[in-house]
């Protein structure tokens, strides 16, 4: 049987493959383009891809003998997948292995926006510190703070997990209240307008669907603290770019930290102007280790599909 690699994934995770499969893979350091993803899924009967990789109709359309479609990310917004489900495709994704150095990125975006880390940094290489100044730099304290988590799944309750340390308050939304965090963490289950209000430091952690696009948009930003700074390591359409930048121009709000965007990889050209928000390119999960077990995991998944047997992860 034959499998398709996207992308260049760990070593480990390919020869393991390897083992009992035919393996091709895109060796070049780029995202294959839809008549490329078009040419080499024909054959294949698994496809180990990456969010970068727009998994639509016409993919699956054409992947006729494909059994799993194994994306190495939590999040599967890439592919359609009730396509795949019409044509018996299993999609899996790799959650768990990520959540720790997901929530470890957002709670640097924490610290680096509230302590102007990053702005500091430029100033001192660029020779401009010539004496310390009792104003130089001033930020924001984090604890005894309130941290408002968008969606406390695994990763936003990772999250609530490291501000626990910093002494923090934590408000967070969720589908449904969870009593287990609120007892380990004494986290408040709120509305997302109180949440938005009452928060000082807000990190948003929700899948990118249709309910989840633009959530955070103009009406919601101004909800929020003047003094408020704002978090996204989940996806970048959940937040109207647009209306982010007007507001920490404005500075309606206080700072940003994003790891993501809504047209990535292009970015909004007012926030990049803009020296009150962090800006990262996509790095939540990209510590050796992680990325590692994520590919690990697709492979997994790819075992065990194309020996007959239940996917570990599905979505
Ligand atoms: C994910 O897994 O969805 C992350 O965004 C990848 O870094």
């Amino acid at each position: 049987m034959n499998v398709f690699v996207t992308r260049v994934m760990s070593k480990e995770s390919i020869e393991y493959l390897k083992q009992y499969f035919n393996v091709k893979i895109n060796e070049k350091e780029k995202t294959l383009s839809k008549e490329e993803l078009l040419e080499n899924v024909s054959d294949c009967d698994a496809i180990m891809c990456l969010l970068t990789d727009i998994i639509d109709k016409d993919i699956i359309k054409k992947a006729g003998r494909t059994k799993i479609i194994a994306n190495c990310a939590v999040g599967y917004n890439n592919i359609d997948v009730e396509e795949a489900k019409k044509h018996g495709i299993v999609v899996t994704n790799t959650p768990d292995v990520l959540t720790d150095t997901t929530a470890d990125l957002a709670f640097s975006l924490i610290l680096g926006v509230s302590r102007r880390i990053v702005e500091a940094d430029s100033y001192t290489r660029a020779g401009l510190f010539k004496e310390w100044g009792p104003t130089l730099f001033l930020g924001q304290d984090v604890a005894n703070k309130t941290l408002g988590i968008i969606g406390a799944g695994r990763i936003g309750k990772a999250v609530a997990k490291r501000a626990i340390g910093f002494n923090m308050k934590i408000l967070y939304t969720k589908r449904n209240r969870d009593e287990t965090f609120e007892n380990d963490t004494s986290a408040k289950f709120v509305d997302l307008d109180t949440l938005l209000k009452e928060s000082d430091f807000i990190s948003i952690h929700v899948p990118l669907n249709k309910g989840t696009y633009h959530l955070i948009g103009e009406r919601e930003l101004s909800l929020m603290k003047k003094s408020a700074i704002l978090i996204n390591t989940s996806r970048g359409p959940v937040v109207d770019e647009e209306a982010l930048a007007y507001a920490l121009k404005s500075r309606r709000i206080w700072g940003a930290g994003l790891d993501v965007f809504e047209k990535e990889p292009e970015i909004n050209k007012e926030l990049i102007k803009l020296s009150n928000v962090i800006l990262l390119p996509h790095i939540g999960s990209a510590t050796i280790e992680t990325r590692g077990k994520m590919a690990m995991m697709a492979a997994q998944n790819i075992v065990e599909v194309l020996n007959g047997r239940a996917p570990i992860n599905p979505v």
